[in-house]
């Protein structure tokens, strides 16, 4: 459980980094590393009143560790979320929110626009253990309404969406939820808390690859899962515990550390996003630039409403895959890469990569065609990103 006395004292940057820290013994100023999978106790009696939960301390470190337990805590403060569970990825977590509450007979419904692995546990994955989906336009409000049947158990959305920017009104879509006693899960992975705070907004779990902006510089995979509910928590818990996608505690402590950074490195891979998507918007060759601050994207009233910032993802499509692709290639300072998150700016052309096992014609309702690049805007000079931009248009 987060310690509530703590967050409210201080303002949520104080909390990134010292939020959730236990010292040892020794007193040391950067957490440390606990890289032990058992833990000892004096005595027998001990042990059972540990495994009964009847006394406080770590069993063994699938179901919990101290460095674990500091970025879970760090996370938590930033969510504004009584209980976090870090997970080994984000597709653990993703995973985890939704095998540890469904059971067969339960029907999800799902926005279309999900990364590709989303995707795949929704339509492929759940099916086959009796649990039926349906995949919904997460933008279309009466969508959502019109899939609820008696045994909709689950929402399950990401917004902004990966790869096509998309948006979802969490709020009203979490009024559905709450009208017809479903649970609404949140991806929450391209706006992060710093830009988007979606329990605020009515979500019930919210789930992180903390790969991305949390570790925000390329090292390490994990994951969270937090919510606010504790009959929920403990379902989440025990899945975890007994089915082992668990952090280890060197990425736990990667991504504590990253946590403490994240705020700025959000704020100012935003600006930098921002003047890119400026900069690319009615370019020569360019069809259609998407950014959620940008004043000319279709929902850009919803962003505007729900978050606090545009975040620092955005797409651009171009007439066909030859151009996209010369256009990537023709990048110097941009790396082609289908990790995101990162301070080092990254492109890549999710219809061959990210999303390339989805069949063409339901990619084409994701709105990922041919011509489609997402681009990751990093921390660089931003002069110098559009520097490269530019300099890979002219060769078009
Ligand atoms: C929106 C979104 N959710 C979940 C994931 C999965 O995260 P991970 O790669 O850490 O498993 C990704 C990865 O790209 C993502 O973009």
């Amino acid at each position: 459980m987060t310690d509530k006395k703590r967050n409210a004292k201080y303002g949520a940057q104080t909390n990134l980094i010292h939020g959730g820290t236990q010292r040892s013994q020794f007193g040391e100023t950067s957490e440390a590393i606990f890289m032990n999978s058992g833990y000892t106790y004096d005595s027998a009696e001990i042990a059972e009143l540990r495994f009964k939960g009847e006394q406080e301390g770590f069993i063994y470190t699938r179901f919990g560790n101290p460095t674990t337990k500091m970025f879970e805590d760090r996370l938590a403060m930033l969510d504004g979320a009584e209980f976090c569970y870090a997970t080994a990825t984000g597709m653990a977590a993703a995973n985890t929110s939704l095998f540890s509450i469904l059971k067969a007979g339960d029907h999800i419904v799902a926005g279309r626009a999900m990364f590709g692995s989303n995707v795949y546990i929704a339509n492929d994955l759940l099916p086959r253990f009796g649990v039926e989906s349906t995949i919904v336009d997460g933008r279309d409000v009466s969508a959502w309404q019109a899939a609820i049947r008696p045994n909709t158990k689950v929402f399950l959305l990401e917004t902004p969406t990966n790869p096509g920017i998309e948006l979802v009104d969490i709020k009203a879509v979490s009024k559905l939820c709450k009208a017809n006693g479903i649970t609404l899960i949140v991806d929450n992975v391209f706006a992060t808390s710093i830009l988007q705070h979606p329990f605020e907004l009515g979500a019930d779990i919210v789930f992180y690859s903390a790969t991305k902006l949390i570790d925000g510089q390329g090292r390490a995979m994990a994951g969270a899962v937090l919510c606010n509910d504790e009959e929920i928590a403990a379902q989440v818990l025990t899945y975890i515990r007994q089915t082992g996608p668990s952090c280890s505690p060197f990425n736990a402590w990667l991504m504590l550390k990253g946590l403490e950074t994240l705020d700025l490195r959000v704020q100012q891979q935003t600006r930098n996003a921002e003047t890119v998507a400026d900069f690319l918007y009615n370019r020569k060759h360019i069809k259609n630039m998407l950014y959620p601050f940008h004043k000319s994207h279709p929902q850009y009233k919803l962003a505007k409403s729900q978050m606090k910032g545009g975040g620092n993802m955005l797409a651009v499509e171009f007439e066909d895959q030859a151009t996209a692709f010369k256009f990537s290639n023709a990048l110097e300072l941009i790396l082609y890469s289908n990790n995101l998150g990162d301070t080092k700016s990254l492109i890549c052309h999710p219809a061959t990569t990210t999303h390339q096992r989805l069949d063409e014609e339901f990619r084409q309702k994701l709105g990922i065609t041919a011509g489609l690049l997402r681009l990751n805007v990093g921390l660089e000079n931003v002069e110098d990103l559009i520097a490269d931009l530019e300099q890979a248009l002219a060769q078009l």
